[in-house]
Protein backbone atom coordinates (compact mmCIF):
# COMPACT_ATOMS: atom_id res chain seq x y z
CA UNK A 1 0.00 0.00 0.00
CA UNK A 2 2.93 2.42 -0.91
CA UNK A 3 3.88 3.90 -4.06
CA UNK A 4 0.87 5.46 -5.88
CA UNK A 5 -1.58 5.22 -3.14
CA UNK A 6 -0.07 6.59 -0.04
CA UNK A 7 2.02 9.25 -1.36
CA UNK A 8 2.40 12.77 -1.56
CA UNK A 9 4.92 15.62 -3.26
CA UNK A 10 7.71 17.37 -1.21
CA UNK A 11 5.81 20.52 -1.75
CA UNK A 12 3.11 19.45 -0.17
CA UNK A 13 4.84 18.94 3.45
CA UNK A 14 3.85 22.56 5.45
CA UNK A 15 6.22 24.33 7.81
CA UNK A 16 5.71 26.51 10.58
CA UNK A 17 5.38 30.05 8.53
CA UNK A 18 3.07 28.86 5.82
CA UNK A 19 -0.76 28.41 5.74
CA UNK A 20 -2.30 25.29 5.29
CA UNK A 21 -4.25 25.20 1.80
CA UNK A 22 -7.06 22.97 0.67
CA UNK A 23 -4.78 21.29 -1.45
CA UNK A 24 -2.40 20.50 0.98
CA UNK A 25 -5.28 18.72 3.26
CA UNK A 26 -6.22 16.99 0.16
CA UNK A 27 -2.93 15.06 -0.87
CA UNK A 28 -2.01 15.06 3.33
CA UNK A 29 -5.24 12.65 3.36
CA UNK A 30 -4.11 10.50 0.21
CA UNK A 31 -1.59 9.30 3.01
CA UNK A 32 -4.22 8.02 5.04
CA UNK A 33 -7.58 7.95 3.68
CA UNK A 34 -6.18 6.19 0.05
CA UNK A 35 -5.16 2.79 2.00
CA UNK A 36 -7.81 2.77 3.91
CA UNK A 37 -10.44 2.60 0.63
CA UNK A 38 -8.40 0.16 -1.22
CA UNK A 39 -8.52 -2.10 2.09
CA UNK A 40 -11.96 -1.55 2.59
CA UNK A 41 -12.81 -2.04 -1.05
CA UNK A 42 -10.51 -5.53 -1.29
CA UNK A 43 -12.58 -6.67 1.33
CA UNK A 44 -16.07 -5.68 0.08
CA UNK A 45 -15.17 -8.06 -2.95
CA UNK A 46 -13.60 -10.81 -0.95
CA UNK A 47 -10.30 -10.46 -2.73
CA UNK A 48 -8.69 -10.31 1.01
CA UNK A 49 -9.31 -12.50 4.28
CA UNK A 50 -11.21 -14.64 4.75
CA UNK A 51 -14.62 -14.17 2.91
CA UNK A 52 -17.11 -12.06 4.62
CA UNK A 53 -19.95 -14.51 4.23
CA UNK A 54 -18.39 -17.19 5.96
CA UNK A 55 -17.81 -14.50 9.30
CA UNK A 56 -21.43 -13.80 9.52
CA UNK A 57 -22.77 -15.28 13.14
CA UNK A 58 -19.85 -16.56 13.74
CA UNK A 59 -17.88 -15.09 16.82
CA UNK A 60 -14.04 -13.76 15.92
CA UNK A 61 -12.67 -16.40 18.85
CA UNK A 62 -14.75 -19.26 17.17
CA UNK A 63 -12.96 -18.50 13.72
CA UNK A 64 -9.91 -17.92 15.06
CA UNK A 65 -10.25 -21.62 16.11
CA UNK A 66 -11.95 -22.53 12.76
CA UNK A 67 -9.14 -20.69 10.88
CA UNK A 68 -6.19 -21.72 12.94
CA UNK A 69 -2.96 -19.76 13.07
CA UNK A 70 -1.24 -17.63 10.38
CA UNK A 71 -2.95 -14.93 8.27
CA UNK A 72 -4.20 -14.83 4.95
CA UNK A 73 -3.50 -11.13 3.71
CA UNK A 74 -0.68 -9.20 5.20
CA UNK A 75 -0.89 -5.41 4.01
CA UNK A 76 1.96 -3.49 4.13
CA UNK A 77 1.62 0.47 4.67
CA UNK A 78 4.16 2.28 3.82
CA UNK A 79 4.66 5.33 6.93
CA UNK A 80 7.07 7.00 7.82
CA UNK A 81 9.82 7.18 10.81
CA UNK A 82 8.62 11.19 11.06
CA UNK A 83 5.44 10.24 12.11
CA UNK A 84 6.49 8.40 15.28
CA UNK A 85 5.86 9.64 18.65
CA UNK A 86 8.22 7.78 20.45
CA UNK A 87 11.24 7.35 18.09
CA UNK A 88 14.35 9.17 19.45
CA UNK A 89 16.43 9.56 16.66
CA UNK A 90 14.41 11.26 13.82
CA UNK A 91 11.12 12.24 15.05
CA UNK A 92 11.88 13.70 18.68
CA UNK A 93 13.93 16.54 16.87
CA UNK A 94 12.50 17.20 13.90
CA UNK A 95 10.20 20.59 13.31
CA UNK A 96 8.24 21.46 10.12
CA UNK A 97 6.88 18.66 7.63
CA UNK A 98 3.19 19.38 9.57
CA UNK A 99 0.76 18.31 6.80
CA UNK A 100 3.02 14.97 5.84
CA UNK A 101 3.60 14.04 9.21
CA UNK A 102 0.11 14.56 10.31
CA UNK A 103 -0.83 12.16 7.51
CA UNK A 104 1.38 9.61 8.34
CA UNK A 105 0.06 9.87 11.83
CA UNK A 106 -2.94 9.01 10.61
CA UNK A 107 -1.92 5.81 8.81
CA UNK A 108 -0.32 4.51 11.87
CA UNK A 109 -3.60 4.65 13.66
CA UNK A 110 -6.00 3.82 10.86
CA UNK A 111 -3.55 0.83 10.40
CA UNK A 112 -4.32 0.03 14.30
CA UNK A 113 -8.20 -0.41 13.77
CA UNK A 114 -7.73 -2.35 10.52
CA UNK A 115 -5.93 -4.46 12.87
CA UNK A 116 -8.39 -4.42 15.47
CA UNK A 117 -11.31 -4.77 13.08
CA UNK A 118 -9.53 -7.53 10.62
CA UNK A 119 -7.08 -9.52 12.55
CA UNK A 120 -9.34 -12.09 14.38
CA UNK A 121 -12.24 -11.95 11.88
CA UNK A 122 -10.70 -12.49 8.75
CA UNK A 123 -6.80 -13.11 8.92
CA UNK A 124 -5.99 -9.80 7.57
CA UNK A 125 -2.73 -8.66 9.33
CA UNK A 126 -1.11 -5.06 8.53
CA UNK A 127 2.13 -3.95 9.42
CA UNK A 128 3.63 -0.10 9.01
CA UNK A 129 6.71 0.20 7.08
CA UNK A 130 9.36 2.96 6.83
CA UNK A 131 11.55 2.89 3.79
CA UNK A 132 14.76 4.40 4.87
CA UNK A 133 15.48 8.37 3.45
CA UNK A 134 15.41 7.26 0.23
CA UNK A 135 16.83 9.12 -3.00
CA UNK A 136 13.52 9.21 -5.13
CA UNK A 137 11.52 12.27 -6.66
CA UNK A 138 9.43 12.78 -3.43
CA UNK A 139 13.03 13.91 -1.94
CA UNK A 140 14.02 15.76 -4.77
CA UNK A 141 16.66 13.26 -5.22
CA UNK A 142 18.30 13.55 -1.96
CA UNK A 143 18.62 10.74 0.39
CA UNK A 144 20.63 8.33 2.21
CA UNK A 145 20.16 5.38 0.60
CA UNK A 146 18.99 4.05 -2.94
CA UNK A 147 15.88 2.56 -3.57
CA UNK A 148 17.51 -0.90 -4.00
CA UNK A 149 18.95 -0.71 -0.68
CA UNK A 150 15.10 0.23 0.88
CA UNK A 151 13.34 -2.31 -1.29
CA UNK A 152 15.66 -5.08 -0.43
CA UNK A 153 15.76 -4.15 3.13
CA UNK A 154 11.71 -4.07 3.48
CA UNK A 155 11.44 -7.18 1.31
CA UNK A 156 13.97 -8.79 4.11
CA UNK A 157 11.45 -7.13 6.81
CA UNK A 158 8.26 -8.86 5.74
CA UNK A 159 9.66 -12.19 5.18
CA UNK A 160 11.67 -12.26 8.28
CA UNK A 161 9.48 -14.22 10.30
CA UNK A 162 9.02 -11.83 12.89
CA UNK A 163 5.67 -10.89 14.51
CA UNK A 164 4.55 -7.99 11.74
CA UNK A 165 0.86 -7.34 13.00
CA UNK A 166 0.20 -4.11 14.39
CA UNK A 167 3.14 -3.32 14.39
CA UNK A 168 6.11 -0.36 12.69
CA UNK A 169 9.45 -1.58 11.25
CA UNK A 170 12.05 0.05 9.98
CA UNK A 171 13.70 -1.54 6.44
CA UNK A 172 17.20 -2.06 8.85
CA UNK A 173 14.41 -4.55 10.28
CA UNK A 174 14.21 -2.40 13.87
CA UNK A 175 11.31 -2.24 15.55
CA UNK A 176 9.75 1.86 15.69
CA UNK A 177 7.72 3.31 18.24
CA UNK A 178 5.04 4.51 16.94
N1 LIG B 1 11.63 8.74 -0.09
C1 LIG B 1 11.71 8.78 1.23
O1 LIG B 1 12.75 9.20 1.82
C2 LIG B 1 10.56 8.32 2.08
C3 LIG B 1 10.72 8.31 3.47
C4 LIG B 1 9.68 7.86 4.26
C5 LIG B 1 8.52 7.42 3.67
N2 LIG B 1 8.38 7.46 2.31
C6 LIG B 1 7.12 6.97 1.75
O2 LIG B 1 7.39 5.97 0.78
C7 LIG B 1 6.35 5.96 -0.20
C8 LIG B 1 6.98 6.01 -1.57
O3 LIG B 1 7.63 7.27 -1.72
P1 LIG B 1 8.75 7.55 -2.82
O4 LIG B 1 9.86 8.23 -2.12
O5 LIG B 1 9.00 6.28 -3.58
O6 LIG B 1 8.02 8.60 -3.72
P2 LIG B 1 8.15 8.91 -5.29
O7 LIG B 1 9.33 8.26 -5.92
O8 LIG B 1 8.00 10.39 -5.40
O9 LIG B 1 6.90 8.20 -5.92
C9 LIG B 1 5.66 8.67 -5.56
C10 LIG B 1 4.61 7.91 -6.35
O10 LIG B 1 3.33 8.23 -5.78
C11 LIG B 1 2.51 8.81 -6.79
N3 LIG B 1 1.69 9.88 -6.17
C12 LIG B 1 2.12 11.01 -5.57
N4 LIG B 1 1.09 11.74 -5.11
C13 LIG B 1 -0.03 11.05 -5.43
C14 LIG B 1 -1.42 11.28 -5.23
N5 LIG B 1 -1.86 12.35 -4.60
N6 LIG B 1 -2.28 10.35 -5.68
C15 LIG B 1 -1.84 9.25 -6.31
N7 LIG B 1 -0.54 8.97 -6.54
C16 LIG B 1 0.35 9.87 -6.10
C17 LIG B 1 3.45 9.33 -7.85
O11 LIG B 1 2.81 9.30 -9.08
P3 LIG B 1 3.28 10.26 -10.29
O12 LIG B 1 4.68 9.87 -10.62
O13 LIG B 1 2.29 9.94 -11.34
O14 LIG B 1 3.19 11.64 -9.74
C18 LIG B 1 4.60 8.32 -7.78
O15 LIG B 1 4.35 7.16 -8.56
C19 LIG B 1 5.46 7.15 0.14
O16 LIG B 1 4.35 6.71 0.87
C20 LIG B 1 6.34 8.04 1.00
O17 LIG B 1 5.60 8.87 1.86
C21 LIG B 1 9.38 7.87 1.50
Amino acid sequence: MGGKLCNEHSENTCFIGESWPPLKTQLAWTNAVGPFLVVQQLLARGLIGSPPAQNLGVSAEKQQQQHGEGCSTLIANISSIVASQGDQEVSSKMGGGYAYRASKAALNIINKALCNDLTASHRVESVLLHPGYVRTDLTGGLGAIDVRESTDGLFAVLTSGKPLNNRFYSYTGEEIPW
